[in-house]
């Protein structure tokens, strides 16, 4: 099967954090990609702007040797690069000097027709000064929008302030809060399975499941990032964002279309619906974790202080939580939540655990099992619906359970995209629906907010965990006592 790409309308892109990680490693490949599908107009153009002083050349060679160096596939071509090179600028903005704003104006389209976009891949404390920079210098016309990278903030009034400070200068349907998990191709498809097919809609409540999980774990550590991750910790670099995405997904009622603003509204809901948790709550549901040395894939790894250089340290490199959502649908049935880094794998799934059958025909001695929706997004993206049959066979009866195997790999053979190709690609078509809504972020704040203050005035503390394991003991321990355990990563 192949894929068919409609080109975008020409734009200009500036990135600022141009020679920043992000830009490197995964924003100019997913533009490099875009454009060797056919999908960029050749009349675009690409500004790196950081504060580094270099010239174009430096920039366009920066930029490839990172492509070599991170991007481990097939795409790249002398001829391709070369082409692609041709819509490179690189210009040095130091956010406090005019000069600098009006070097950037001078790189920019001056009949001002292009789609205009500024994508802030840096620190959140920078984006009010080059809002303000953009505004100043008028470079934010009627057309432009700009993208924000996370973490947006680190509580509900740090994020506030952000969204107050860019919000002076551009309205919200123009701005592009990115959270790169809804670019995922499974992630999506999330929406696909539940509102494609009629099957699953009538059992998706509290009638017919038991619980539910979604774990992300991941076996990388924190080194390399721990100036920022050390600040952060696990709920608020992985939880507030792509874990509640998930969840919102995962329980939304069905939405009118997937328009912007129908998407989400009805994700809106299920963060208001999230049943608090506080100071009298978080110990029975919250676990922090930290890992300390261990085996990932059979090599020997250090614990998280050596891993971010750190003397000391009680930030969160795992967290598991026991949610609810308090509606109609849901009342009652406990969402597991876990989150991780140096796991024993990389996975991410959400698993619908569903109810026994009432009553068994096949009497004590045979053992049936629940069924359970398996999501997986990411390695080996399929979904699985684990069912009871028959074992053949004569010798008495025998129930074996089995899946029915939805494989991505089994199924198509295009290379998935980026996230960030896709994302780049609604940012300039002007579609909102995988971007967050300022009421969004303030809601999954808001929720995440309780967590926090509750872990600081009740002092509690991280359980640590060997790494490569599956995480703290604590955590099997709070779903023990709701009669559950995780599933094996
Ligand atoms: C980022 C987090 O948002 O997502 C990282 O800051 C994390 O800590 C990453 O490793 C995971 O994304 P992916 O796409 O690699 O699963």
């Amino acid at each position: 099967m192949s894929s068919t790409f409609v080109p975008v309308e020409p734009f200009e892109i500036v990135v600022f954090g141009g020679t920043g990680d992000l830009a490197r490693r995964k924003l100019i490949p997913s533009l490099y990609h875009r454009f060797c599908d056919g999908q960029i107009p050749a009349q675009s153009k690409i500004i790196g702007a950081s504060r580094s002083v270099m010239s174009r050349d430096d920039y366009l060679e920066m930029i490839q040797t990172a492509y070599l160096q991170f991007s481990n596939d097939d795409q790249f071509s002398e001829e391709k690069w070369a082409s692609f090179c041709n819509l490179v600028d690189y210009v040095s903005v130091d956010v406090t000097k005019d000069d600098d704003w009006a070097d950037l104006g001078k790189a920019l389209d001056k009949s001002n027709k292009l789609i205009r976009v500024f994508y802030l891949a840096m620190p959140p404390g920078l984006f009010s000064d080059i809002c303000q920079g953009l505004k100043k210098a008028k470079l934010a016309h009627k057309q432009s929008r700009v993208v924000l990278e996370k973490p947006l903030g680190r509580d509900f009034e740090s994020a506030n302030e952000i969204n107050e400070a860019v919000g002076r200068v551009f309205s919200e349907n123009r701005i592009y809060r990115i959270d790169h998990f809804l670019g995922k191709e499974t992630v999506q498809n999330l929406l696909v399975l539940r509102f494609g097919n009629v099957l699953l809609e009538p059992l998706w409540d509290k009638n017919s499941i038991e619980h539910i999980e979604i774990t992300v774990a991941e076996d990388i550590g924190a080194g390399g990032r721990g100036a920022y991750y050390d600040k952060s910790g696990a709920l608020r670099d992985m939880v507030q964002n792509h874990l509640l995405q998930l969840l919102c997904l995962t329980m939304m009622e069905a939405p009118g279309s997937t328009d912007a603003d129908d998407l989400r509204l009805e994700k809106i809901k299920v963060l208001r619906a999230l049943s608090p948790i506080d100071a009298s709550n978080v110990k029975e549901k919250t676990v922090r974790g930290q890992y300390v040395k261990g085996r990932v894939k059979d090599a020997s790894v250090p614990d998280y202080l050596s891993d971010v250089e750190f003397d000391e340290s009680t930030t969160e490199t795992y967290v598991a939580l026991h949610a609810e959502v308090n509606n109609w649908r849901w009342a009652g049935v406990p969402i597991y939540i876990r989150t991780g880094k140096r796991m024993s794998a990389r996975r991410s799934e959400i698993i619908i655990q569903f109810k026994p059958v009432p009553h068994s025909i096949f009497g004590p001695e045979i053992k049936v099992n629940p069924n359970k929706l398996v999501i997986r997004l990411q390695p080996d993206e399929a979904v699985n619906l684990w069912m009871e049959i028959k074992e053949p066979g004569a010798g008495g009866l025998r129930l074996k359970t089995l899946p029915l195997n939805l494989s991505y790999a089994d199924n198509f053979t295009v290379r998935y995209p980026d996230a960030y190709e896709r994302l780049l690609m609604d940012v300039v078509r002007g579609n909102l629906s995988l971007f967050m809504r300022r009421d969004e972020v303030d809601a999954a704040w808001r929720w995440c907010d309780g967590i926090l203050e509750a872990w600081e005035s009740t002092g509690q503390p991280v359980s640590y965990y060997p790494a490569g394991s599956d995480g703290p003991d604590a955590a099997d321990r709070m779903l023990a006592e709701q009669g559950d355990e995780w599933s094996a990563i």
